[in-house]
C-alpha cells in the first residue's frame, strides 16, 4: 500500500512585517489541522519558515487530494481569521482566491507532493525556503545528484551510478504544465543548460533510474505568474528520499555549504546569498535574507518520528557567517547590476513607471 507526503505551505500574515507568523496564528493552524484531520491522515507535523507556514502530512490519498488540500487550505482561512483579528501584516496573502475547488494548485499555496512504496526504513527531508523563488533549488539539486564533488555516491553506488531522470518546468508558460525529461549522467550538460535560468525552468520532480522511483518534489507555483501581479514571492517547499539508492542525507545537504547567490529578498528584487537556517526562524535582514530550512524525518507506515534539524549544527553557524558576508557584499552595491534582479523579474512596477515617463524625454542626436 503506498503512503503520500504532502506539503502545502503558505503566507498568511506576519508580525511587523513580513518577519515570522504570530504564535496565536501558528498555533490555530496547527491545532486545526491536528484536529480535522483525524482520520482522514496519518501523521502530520507543522512548522513555519520566515512568514510561512508549512504543513506536512502522510496519508494513503495520493497527491492532489481534494480532501488533504481543502484541509490545509481550510486551516490556512482559520488562521487568515485570526492574522486579520490581531492586525498581522499581509493577512491571507497567498490565499488567491476564497472558495476552495478540487485542490490548491494555482489558489496561491506552495505545494510538493510525492506518492511513495514505503522502504522498510525511509528517511526524507523536508526543505521550506522563505523570501525567494523555486529555482533556489535548481543549484543545489544539480549538484547532490549530478556531481560527484557533491554527491560521492554517483562514483561508489553503482546504483546511483545508473543517474536520474529530472523533470524540469517551464515556469514562463502559463496556460498549462509545460515539462521536460532529461537524464543524467548522458544529459547532464543539457539539464545544466536549462537549471542556470532559474526564473524560468524549474526542477519539478527527480527520479532514480535503476529502480524507477521518485526521489524529489519540488513546489513549482509562481505567485506572480498566477495572480499577474506581485503577491510575496514564492517561497519554495520540497520533499526529497535520502539513503541507500538515493544520495545520502549529507550529500543533499552537501551544495547548501555554498551559499549560492539566489533572487528574492527585500521585495523579492534582490539577489543575495542563500542562508541555511534553524527550523521555525525568522527572517531579520533587509527582509531576509534568503533562508532555507531543512527537517530530516523517519518514517513507518505513514508514522512520522519528530523533526532533525539538519541545520542545527556547529558547521551551519560557518556557513551562515560566510552567507551574510556574501550577501553583504553584494547589498554594498544596492541597486546596481546584479545586485537588483533584472527588469523582467523585478516584482514592483516603480522602476518600469518611471522609465515610461523618462522615455517621452529622450532625445536622438545626429552623429
Ligand atoms: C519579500 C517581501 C518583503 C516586502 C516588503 C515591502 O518577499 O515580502 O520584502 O516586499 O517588506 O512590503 P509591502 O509592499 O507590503 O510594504
Ligand atoms: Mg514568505
Ligand atoms: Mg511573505
Amino acid at each position: 500500500m503506498k503512503t503520500t507526503l504532502s506539503i502545502i505551505k503558505a503566507d498568511i500574515g506576519s508580525i511587523g512585517g513580513h518577519i515570522k507568523p504570530s504564535e496565536k496564528l501558528f498555533e490555530t493552524v496547527k491545532s486545526y489541522v491536528e484536529k480535522k484531520g483525524k482520520g482522514l491522515f496519518i501523521d502530520s507535523y507543522v512548522g513555519y519558515t520566515g512568514d510561512d507556514i508549512a504543513i506536512l502530512t502522510t496519508h494513503k490519498r495520493g497527491p492532489l487530494d481534494s480532501k488533504i488540500h481543502k484541509l490545509c487550505f481550510d486551516a490556512f482561512m482559520t488562521g487568515t481569521k485570526v492574522a486579520k483579528s490581531q492586525g498581522l501584516y499581509g493577512a491571507g496573502q497567498d490565499l488567491l482566491v476564497e472558495a476552495f475547488s478540487g485542490n490548491v494548485r494555482g489558489m496561491g499555496p506552495q505545494v510538493a507532493e510525492m506518492e511513495i512504496e514505503e522502504r522498510p526504513a525511509e528517511p526524507f527531508l523536508m526543505f521550506a525556503a522563505d523570501k525567494t523563488e523555486p529555482g533556489v533549488y535548481n543549484l543545489p539539486l544539480y549538484l547532490s545528484f549530478c556531481d560527484p564533488f557533491h554527491c560521492g555516491g554517483l562514483l561508489l553506488s553503482p546504483v546511483l551510478k545508473k543517474g536520474f531522470k529530472f523533470v524540469i518546468m517551464d515556469v514562463a508558460y502559463t496556460k498549462a504544465d509545460r515539462i521536460i525529461e532529461l537524464v543524467t549522467p548522458e544529459e547532464t550538460y543539457d539539464i545544466a543548460a536549462l537549471l542556470r535560468d532559474t526564473g524560468r525552468f524549474v526542477v519539478e520532480s527527480i527520479w532514480s533510474r535503476a529502480t524507477g522511483e521518485q526521489v524529489a518534489s519540488v513546489s513549482t507555483t509562481r505567485l506572480h505568474n498566477i495572480a499577474g501581479k506581485y503577491t510575496g514571492k514564492d517561497d519554495p517547499v520540497m520533499l526529497i528520499r535520502s539513503q541507500k539508492d538515493f544520495p545520502a542525507t549529507g550529500e543533499i545537504l552537501s551544495p547548501y555549504t555554498i551559499a549560492h547567490y539566489a533572487a528574492g529578498d527585500c521585495r523579492g528584487s534582490h539577489n543575495v546569498a542563500v542562508m541555511p537556517v534553524k527550523k521555525n526562524s525568522s527572517i531579520s535582514f533587509f527582509d531576509g535574507p534568503v533562508v532555507v530550512s531543512a527537517l530530516a524525518f523517519s518514517m513507518q507506515n505513514g508514522i512520522l518520528t519528530e523533526p532533525a534539524d539538519c541545520f542545527d549544527h556547529p558547521y551551519w553557524d560557518y556557513v551562515r557567517e560566510k552567507s551574510a558576508k556574501k550577501t553583504e557584499e553584494m547589498r554594498k552595491q544596492g541597486f546596481v547590476g546584479p545586485a537588483m534582479l533584472p527588469m523582467t523579474e523585478l516584482e514592483y512596477t516603480g522602476v518600469m513607471e518611471t522609465l515610461k515617463v523618462l522615455e517621452q524625454r529622450f532625445k536622438t542626436r545626429a552623429k
